[in-house]
């Protein structure tokens, strides 16, 4: 936990962003795996720890703008629960850690709650993503499950998602830590990487490296020799010697922020020609984009620029042709990227993202595209300093879709087909890096995972 003041301040600043009623935020519950008492590893929701620091299961948040109290709900653990968990702190002691001076026990939240919305209290809440919330939330106040969706308010998420999107010193700290296990996961995949070892042998070995520094991962693991099924959780191949093989994985530390990257590495150790003139182009776009990235600029024009950069290289290579700005207007890339060039990245691997994608990365300025090779940037918005990014432009030679738009001819002047065939097969690449935005541009965060064809093949094999 980051010390009291933290949270004493961020909910100051979140109460001044808001005119009146009452902001609901609950924490999260264990949930079961496959009887009630065999959980899945803990996660505290995240907006809850940005407010509220604790991270323990069954505590709810409220701040009373109208009458300026906070307040935590959640139950002193009995001695029953003490035999099998050892001493906790009381409720009130955990509160006064985050500088909350009211605390009371759970079975009180709906008492509060009814009281509050029967003097006319407007309640604010963020989106609902887990199911028992709904419940309980819809229990608290006697309703509906279904019109619990009626309490989200938008302006407490504009106020949320102005001030985690920009990230404090501190936080940086985190996101640095996070990163330095990442690079660790990384460098551990390069070196673990060899032809006849099956990839759950290196992702079940990567998933273990975040634990010991008291973190876990920050999404599941995406480790396979067929990079080209953009999220490939499936780790049952063994790796064959001249293909690539795709890692995204990332860790998040004990506080939860977190790290997401990528690499694209040659099965045995070096680069095929073909491999390298991809690659590179790859390499290229993540470079411009990094280079491009400063106060002011849209993420959406950073992200056109990387688009260009591959179009422009693979018309080199002969598989694209025509005039390039033409084919980027017309999303005719999106065969080869079909996704966007990055996400916010800090106590969500893709922050903030069940608020609302267009909420977080969009703005009145600049509105999501809906054009296929666009309509997957996840931000757009002009970046500012202290916004944590990802910047991971890709190729990939994905079937089912060259097939597709063989057969319908689709942007036939600027795809050949025949030389896309050529590259049947070849998987896809990936290069992803974090990147905080400063002041007068971004940088990285963390030391850089090996990228370019010589610091990967010198890693592999040292
Ligand atoms: N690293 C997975 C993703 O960004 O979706
Ligand atoms: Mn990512």
């Amino acid at each position: 936990m980051f010390k009291k003041e933290v949270y004493i301040d961020r909910r100051k600043r979140l109460k001044e962003k808001l005119s009146n009623g009452l902001i609901l935020i609950p924490g999260n519950s264990e949930t079961p795996m496959n009887y009630p008492g065999n959980a899945y590893l803990f996660r505290q929701d995240s907006a809850f720890l940005y407010y509220f620091g604790l991270d323990m299961p069954d505590l709810t948040g409220i701040i009373d703008l109208d009458n300026d109290k906070e307040y935590i709900f959640g139950d002193d653990v009995s001695l029953d629960d003490i035999i099998w968990m050892g001493p906790q702190p009381s409720m009130k002691e955990l509160s006064q850690e985050v500088g909350v001076e009211n605390s009371a026990p759970s079975k009180e939240v709906g008492d509060f709650l009814r009281k509050a919305s029967n003097k006319g209290q407007k309640i604010h809440t963020l989106p609902f993503y887990r199911a028992e919330n709904v419940i309980a939330f819809a229990d608290w106040l006697g309703i509906h499950h279904s019109q619990a969706q009626e309490y989200v308010s938008e302006e407490l998420i504009h106020a949320v998602v102005e001030m985690r999107s920009i990230k404090d010193s501190y936080e940086i700290e985190e996101l640095e830590k996070a990163a330095a296990i990442g690079y660790e996961m990384h460098v551990t995949a390069m070196k673990m990487c060899r032809p006849g070892v099956y990839e759950r042998d290196i992702s079940g070995v990567l998933e273990g490296i975040p634990r010991t520094y008291d973190g876990m991962i920050s999404f599941p693991v995406i480790l396979t020799q067929h990079g080209e099924t953009l999220h490939n959780h499936y780790h049952g191949n063994k790796l064959e010697e001249g293909k690539l093989m795709l890692t995204d994985a990332g860790a998040e530390t004990s506080m939860h922020y977190a790290s997401d990257m990528t690499r694209t590495i040659p099965i045995g150790g070096k680069f095929t020609e073909r491999q390298k003139s991809i690659y590179n182009i790859v390499l290229e776009a993540n470079n411009r984009a990094r280079e491009m990235t400063k106060p002011g600029v849209p993420y959406l024009d950073v992200h056109t620029e990387a688009a260009r950069t591959i179009i422009s290289g693979l018309k080199d290579l002969g598989i694209m042709k025509g005039d390039v700005e033409e084919a980027l207007n017309k999303g005719a890339h999106a065969m080869f990227m079909p996704h966007g060039l990055g996400h916010p990245m800090g106590l969500d691997v893709h922050d903030m993202e069940g608020l609302g994608e267009n909420l977080v990365g969009y703005d009145n300025e600049i509105k999501r595209s809906s054009i296929f090779g666009f309509s997957g940037l996840r931000f757009g918005k002009r970046v500012q300093p202290g916004h944590v990014l990802t910047n991971e432009p890709g190729c990939y030679f994905i079937p089912e879709l060259i097939d597709n738009w063989e057969s319908e001819k689709k942007f036939s002047e600027h795809i050949d087909y025949k030389k896309v065939r050529e590259f049947q097969g070849f998987g896809g690449v990936r290069l992803e890096d974090d990147i905080l935005v400063t002041n007068d541009g971004c940088r990285i965060l963390g030391k850089r995972i090996p990228i370019t064809v010589e610091e990967v093949e010198k890693t592999m094999n040292e």
